[in-house]
């Protein structure tokens, strides 16, 4: 399987770590053998038919501030380009979320669908906004979307509901699904200041890159718009979501909370008609109310009642996780049509 990769962040680094440390299991369990071919960010790219180094390609990135470093003559290569001289079945999408017009990953997502690469994302903003037609111009060209990471990091949120509750009907789901706030409001619970928690997620890496879009909800909504449309078949965007973000709590807000055996989480919640996210006061003892980074999701259904998955909602490591499982799941899906 050879992959172009577009951005090498937090998240596209330590999918390169993984594949450093996986490489022989990743073939004698799953049968794949990924090569990044290209790797592009947003300073230059590097490129090699036959499979870059990746030890070399960490190095370049963290010594010079960017892939270009790892072999000079590629400075000006754009992703069409590469995608015209170099043969890859895979691009793999990592550019940090914009939600105000979703670029370069929309454009990114769109010209690798047009030249037939089977597409894997962890960028919210072009699923956040066009998540029907992108959906729609995958199966016009016939190549496999997907896009595990945008939501709960590395637990599998998306394939719990559409796989294990594969034939039950989700009447409503809610949930924590934005890590960063939640480990604000939990590190504030155990009474640190909104800024030094704040301060604290983007050292770990699990703010974005501009971190105004988990404080204000944005992030939360963007996942939730993609459950809204790939759980229960809606077809909506942001614009879709009433929302609001955790910037008007403070301290004595959470402590009160505390008191009463409950916590300030910002919960998302989705039923047929309405799309929500709001800071919320809920019991201790309900499953969704997880500390630190964790998500949790409480899905109810029809016939078999509720049931919630919990896990790790954001890191590096963690969403990188979920591209393999992505990678995984695109070799099996060929697999099956070609029997
Ligand atoms: N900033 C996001 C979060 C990263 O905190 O949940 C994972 O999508």
């Amino acid at each position: 399987m050879r992959l172009i990769i577009v951005g090498f962040g937090v998240v596209g680094q330590s999918l390169a770590r993984i594949l450093l440390s996986r490489a022989s299991d990743l073939y004698t369990l799953y049968g794949i053998n990924p090569k990044i071919v290209a790797c592009l960010d947003s300073k230059g790219s590097a490129v090699s038919p036959a499979g870059l180094d990746l030890h070399r390609l960490l190095e370049a990135k963290i010594s010079k501030g960017t892939v270009a470093a790892y072999d000079k003559s590629h400075l000006q290569s754009s992703l069409t380009g590469i995608m015209e001289n170099i043969e890859a079945e895979i691009l793999i999408e990592m550019t940090p979320t914009n939600l105000d017009d979703a670029e370069p990953g929309l454009t990114n997502i769109i010209s690798g669908m047009r030249a037939g690469k089977h597409i894997i994302t962890v960028n919210k903003g072009p699923l956040a906004l066009a998540f029907p037609s992108l959906v729609e111009l995958a199966d016009y060209n016939n190549i496999r979307f997907r896009f595990s990471g945008t939501v709960g990091g590395g637990t599998p949120i998306l394939e719990f509901a559409k796989r294990c509750l594969n034939g039950e009907r989700i009447v409503s789901f809610n949930g924590i699904l934005n890590g960063t706030t939640n480990y604000i409001l939990t590190k504030m619970e155990e009474g640190l200041s909104f800024h030094d928690a704040l301060n604290d997620a983007k050292i770990k890496g699990y703010a974005e890159a501009m971190p105004l879009l988990d404080l204000e909800g944005y992030d939360a909504a963007s996942k939730l718009v993609i459950m809204a449309n790939w759980i229960m078949g809606l077809k909506v965007t942001i614009r879709d979501v009433k929302r609001e973000g955790i910037t008007g709590i403070d301290l004595v807000d959470v402590q009160k909370a505390s008191i009463k055996k409950t916590s300030i989480k910002l919960v998302a919640f989705c039923d047929n008609i309405h799309l929500e996210v709001k800071p919320t006061m809920i019991q201790k003892i309900d499953p969704i109310c997880v500390n630190g980074t964790l998500n949790a999701v409480t899905f109810r259904s029809e016939y078999s009642g509720d049931k919630t998955i919990i896990g790790r909602g954001a890191g590096g490591m963690e969403t990188a996780s979920s591209i393999i499982r992505d990678l995984i799941e695109i070799r099996e899906s060929i697999a099956k049509n070609n029997l």
